[in-house]
């Protein structure tokens, strides 16, 4: 530990630190500086950005000694009574959407502003360029940036008032760009425990614990060490009841790399910086199946045991009599497509903290959820159910992931094991590797169109790798045939999908269900019809665009129907485009 004298936000500060702790921790942890967000710990995604002596730095990547009588402004520093020009042009442009890179991007907008009161759009882009934002696509962030002085704004904005149209500040931005609004690592209760997971290495692995308590007794600031064992209700969690069975610890085996296995908890300080390769667990790597093909095979593996042929589950849609529409087509189209993972990276990595409050277990965390969560962790502790508080932080991005549990049952494994005040946050890579994907899908097409180009009908099937639990698996394979023949009228329709379990990490929601992975199969076949059949593309799909009246293949009939007019919108860009 050394004295480290430090100048934040204009103050002159004390602290007594190791000199290579990460200026991130140090300003969260010790000097309660919150509004530096961590997102990655490595520098790539600029969530920490500060100045120092006005240059941006990530405050994750740099150790406290090297910044040692240095001035440095984190965002706590750029408002004190009223919000500077800077953040006043975010909340006029709504420039914060979920707010976790909220502060990051005003750092480094401040630098550039200090150096050039009237960037450009480009000076602005290379500006930012160093902070990630996965929510808003950089137009209003940039916009905000831009006008900050508001005296020739570049976007012109609605006049505030009550017509459709007119802006209204959000509820919670003041706090988004203040750095105050309280994500789920930025809360705990005073000497809360940490807690740090155990995870399996192997995409398929038994395991077997050496001697827990020795280890505990001998490894310092460790308090407990949890297992399945002190699992006292169902270890089974899912989105959808009828087909939980996600463990919150597993039992034996690990069914994907990452799975976690064991918790340990204790000494904050302590635990963080405790190297976990000599946790006590041997590990028995079994042979694994990754791909949706091989998990197909008649002799494949089961993932689990009470799935025959490691289908999960199956969805259907059927209308007319597609093979004697096809059989008659002019033009057919014979499309096969494969996608892959897409991780939702959001910025914001799973977080919490949890207490008791009498005999209410009580859990704040980031959550897309916060009442399946109480039920299914209540679920898993063998709690009542109104034993069990969630309260929901804001949260940094979540797309679909934070729908599912993550930290929600650790944290309450943890508190009742210790009695303690409990709280944890995931590293980057495990937020990776342990928490839900968009599915992969192996996906094929058959769209007939007759001589004028009118579709007349769509054979579809598909297979989404719903990795090692079921999770939303059920919902993209009854959602992805409603919706894969598009916004188009097709009168004839056969479309199959399904859920198929390998030991790769669970895929779960992220936006659109399955549906886009299908519409990359729709509109390629979209392409090669109108070029078989002489017509634009664009125009093919306006002849095909679903209209008021107009039945889907699930003979719903549709009014307010507006894919025409956003077909039309694109003409003026596409004839350009084409040109
Ligand atoms: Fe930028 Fe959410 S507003 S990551």
């Amino acid at each position: 530990m050394s004295d480290l004298q430090l100048k934040v936000n204009g103050r002159d500060v004390s602290i007594a630190s190791h000199p290579s702790r990460r200026l991130s921790d140090v300003l969260r942890e010790e000097l309660n500086l919150r509004g530096t967000k961590v997102g990655c710990d490595a520098g790539d995604c600029g969530a920490c950005s500060v100045l120092v002596d006005g240059k941006v730095i990530c405050a994750c990547l740099t150790p406290v000694i090297q910044v040692s009588g240095q001035a440095i402004e984190t965002v706590e520093g750029l408002a004190t009574d009223t919000l500077s020009a800077l953040q006043n042009s975010f909340l006029r442009h709504g420039a914060a959407q979920c707010g976790i890179c909220t502060p990051g991007m005003l750092m480094a907008a401040v630098s550039l502003l200090n150096r050039n009161k009237t960037p450009t759009k480009i000076q602005v882009e290379d500006a930012l360029g160093g902070v990630l934002c996965r929510c808003t696509g950089y137009k209003k962030i940039v916009a905000a940036v831009m006008d900050a002085d508001n005296s020739a704004p570049s976007t012109p904005l609605p006049e505030a008032g009550n017509a459709v149209g007119a802006p209204i500040e959000r509820l919670d931005g003041r706090q988004k760009i203040d750095g105050s609004e309280n994500f789920g690592a930025d809360f705990w209760p005073k000497d809360a425990y940490l807690v740090r997971v155990i995870r399996s290495p192997f995409a398929h692995a038994g395991f077997e614990f050496g001697n827990l308590e020795d280890w505990k007794n001998t490894t310092s600031g460790v308090e407990a060490v949890i297992t399945v064992d002190d699992i006292k209700g169902e270890n089974s969690f899912g989105v959808i009841p009828a087909f939980a069975d996600q463990p919150a610890l597993a039992q034996n085996a690990a069914r994907f790399r990452g799975e976690a296995v064991a918790l340990v908890v204790g000494d904050a300080d302590k635990v963080s910086q405790l190297n976990l390769d000599d946790f006590p667990v041997e590990w028995n790597e079994i042979q694994n199946t990754m791909e949706t093909g091989s998990a197909l095979k008649k002799n494949a593996q089961r993932v689990h045991p009470s799935r025959p042929g490691n289908v999960l589950t199956g969805g259907k849609v059927v209308c007319g009599d597609v093979q004697n529409a096809l059989a008659q087509a002019a033009h057919v189209a014979d499309i096969a497509v494969e996608t892959g993972f897409v991780e939702h990276a959001y910025i914001e990595p799973e977080a919490g903290c949890a207490w008791l409050e009498g005999d209410v277990l009580v859990i704040l965390a980031c959550t897309q959820a916060p009442m399946m969560d109480r039920d299914d962790t209540a679920k898993v502790l063998g709690l009542e159910v109104d034993k069990v508080r969630i309260i929901p932080s804001a949260t940094g991005g979540g797309f679909g992931s934070k729908l599912d549990l993550s930290v929600q049952p650790l944290l309450g494994l943890a508190v009742l094991k210790t009695g303690k005040p409990c709280r944890m946050v995931y590293s980057r890579s495990e937020s990776m590797a342990s928490t839900t994907k968009r599915h992969p899908a192996i996906m094929s097409a058959r769209i007939g169109t007759d001589s004028e180009g009118h579709i007349v009908g769509m054979e579809f099937t598909g297979d989404f790798n719903t990795g090692a639990y079921a999770s939303w698996g059920p919902t993209v394979s009854g959602r992805v045939p409603v919706h894969a023949s598009g916004p188009y009228r097709t009168p004839n329709y056969h479309a199959n999908a399904r859920a198929i379990h390998t030991n790769a990490p669970p895929s779960g929601a992220f936006r659109g269900f399955g549906v886009p992975q299908a519409a990359i199969v729709q509109e390629m076949a979209y392409d090669e019809l109108a070029q078989k059949a002489g017509i634009d593309r664009l125009e093919f799909r306006r002849i095909n665009a679903l209209v008021d009246g107009d039945k889907t293949v699930c003979g719903q009939q549709l009014y307010g129907v507006g894919i025409l007019e956003c077909l039309d919108g694109l003409t003026e860009d596409w004839h350009v485009a084409n040109e």
